[in-house]
């Protein structure tokens, strides 16, 4: 169980790109980042494409006026200059410019937390990743519900052979915000969202299936897709050529099969994500609109709730338990994990142990590099005519 005491040996000195007073997601990465207090330690940001509105936000959340800067740029140069300057930054601007961000803060010596999807190519993050390699450095991916205490027992459920051989993977991150282009005239954030200079190339798949794809390889590690097959289309004609809604179908070496759905137009929808694995023997069933059961059903048996938080649940489960059973716990606590697991990735790699960080589980650049895969296979499947494609 966490508790807040210190993880690693002082709080990481922490700074932010983006995310600021306007910004959907800035908020999330706070909260994570300081739940505990003990982990990070906001000393510096440039917060906004603003810089005025980046400023006044940032005198706001308390941190030094001298230390909020105009840009990215400004900031890496100035506190590459100070003894006690930025260790790891994160990164919550729109897609488009996660590259080049990610690419100047590693250039400037510091960790990196950028948010997904990581950048628009794979080329893109294999040429990043080799330099987080000569660098040394963390490029860790906030896939935000990811965290949550019952997917590691999902992953502990799968892995221990609890459910037999696994068969069939149903997978769902739908909303229903975008059923009108209401949204699209008044939302900045959802005009960058169907513009493919920023976005890339693709919405929904890029903007909610990234999540589910990274949780569903973080429940079954060993589950390895051998081919896909996309259909995706934009009911808003305005949003094409990105799409508004998509179906995958896949198949995964080891024979089993599985499906996701990612849209922005399920009307009505309030459910968000949904996890089901069927094994030969058993099936577990997960939905973030109720984080804190799992559904496990054993054929011929009658059908179980798992509640978070109990001792009967896996130690890996409960060590990121952080309010005990009976109280509510979800996306902010995924969040603070999230952000835990990649500051001990980071303190780590400070310390040059390779043993610890190789036990370690978090999602780190291998993560962000399938979450771009994933949409390039599913983007190359849907632009040839839904036809299955080797998974790449
Ligand atoms: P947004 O458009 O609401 O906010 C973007 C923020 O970045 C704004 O504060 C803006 O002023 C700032 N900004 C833009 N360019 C900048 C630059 N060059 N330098 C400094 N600040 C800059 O976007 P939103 O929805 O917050 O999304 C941001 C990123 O987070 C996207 O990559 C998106 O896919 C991701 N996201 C992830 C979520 C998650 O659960 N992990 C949830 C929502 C978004």
């Amino acid at each position: 169980m966490l508790n807040g005491e210190r993880l690693i040996a002082r709080p990481l000195r922490w700074g932010m790109v983006g995310g600021g007073r306007l910004g959907q997601v800035g908020y999330k990465h706070r909260s994570g980042a300081l739940r505990d207090n003990t982990a990070y330690q906001l000393v510096a940001a440039a917060f906004d494409i603003d810089p005025q509105r980046g400023r006044s936000f940032g005198v706001n959340l308390g941190v030094s006026e001298e230390r909020l800067y105009d840009n990215y740029q400004a900031m890496f140069a100035a506190e590459a200059e100070r003894a006690d300057g930025l260790e790891v930054v994160s990164i919550a601007t729109p897609n488009g410019t996660h590259y080049e961000i990610t690419k100047a803060a590693l250039n400037a010596g510091l960790h990196v937390i950028c948010e997904k999807p990581l950048f628009f190519t794979s080329a893109e993050v294999v040429e990043i990743r080799e330099l987080a390699r000569a660098k040394n450095r963390i490029v860790g991916v906030t896939y935000g519900f990811s965290g949550h205490p019952l997917l590691m027992q999902m992953r502990a459920m799968v892995t221990s052979g609890l459910l037999g051989d696994i068969r069939i993977v149903d997978l769902q991150y739908t909303h229903g915000f975008n059923a009108t282009d209401a949204v699209d005239k008044i939302s900045d954030a959802q005009k960058w969202r169907v513009d493919p200079k920023v976005a890339g190339p693709s919405f929904v798949l890029g903007d909610l299936s990234t999540h589910t794809f990274y949780m569903s390889q973080l429940i079954m590690p060993h589950m390895k897709i051998r081919e896909l097959l996309c259909d995706r289309q934009s009911f808003i004609p305005s949003r094409a050529p990105l799409e508004d809604n998509a179906r995958v179908l896949m198949h995964y070496e080891n024979g089993a099969v599985g499906t996701l759905w990612a849209s922005s137009v399920n009307a009505g929808c309030m459910d968000s994500q949904k996890i089901r694995i069927v094994g030969s023997r058993a099936s577990i069933e997960w939905t973030d609109s109720r984080p804190s059961e799992l559904r496990y059903e054993v054929q011929g048996e009658p059908r179980q709730i798992l509640d978070r938080g109990m001792s009967y649940l896996d130690d890996i489960c409960n060590a990121e338990e952080r309010m005990g059973a009976l109280h509510t716990e979800g996306l902010a606590e995924s969040w603070a994990n999230i952000y835990l697991r990649i500051a001990r990735a980071i303190d780590a790699t400070s310390r040059g142990d390779t043993s610890l960080l190789e036990t370690l589980v978090y999602p780190g650049i291998e993560a962000g590099l399938d979450g771009v895969r994933w949409i390039e296979n599913c983007v190359r499947s849907a632009d040839q005519g839904a036809v299955w494609v080797d998974f790449e």
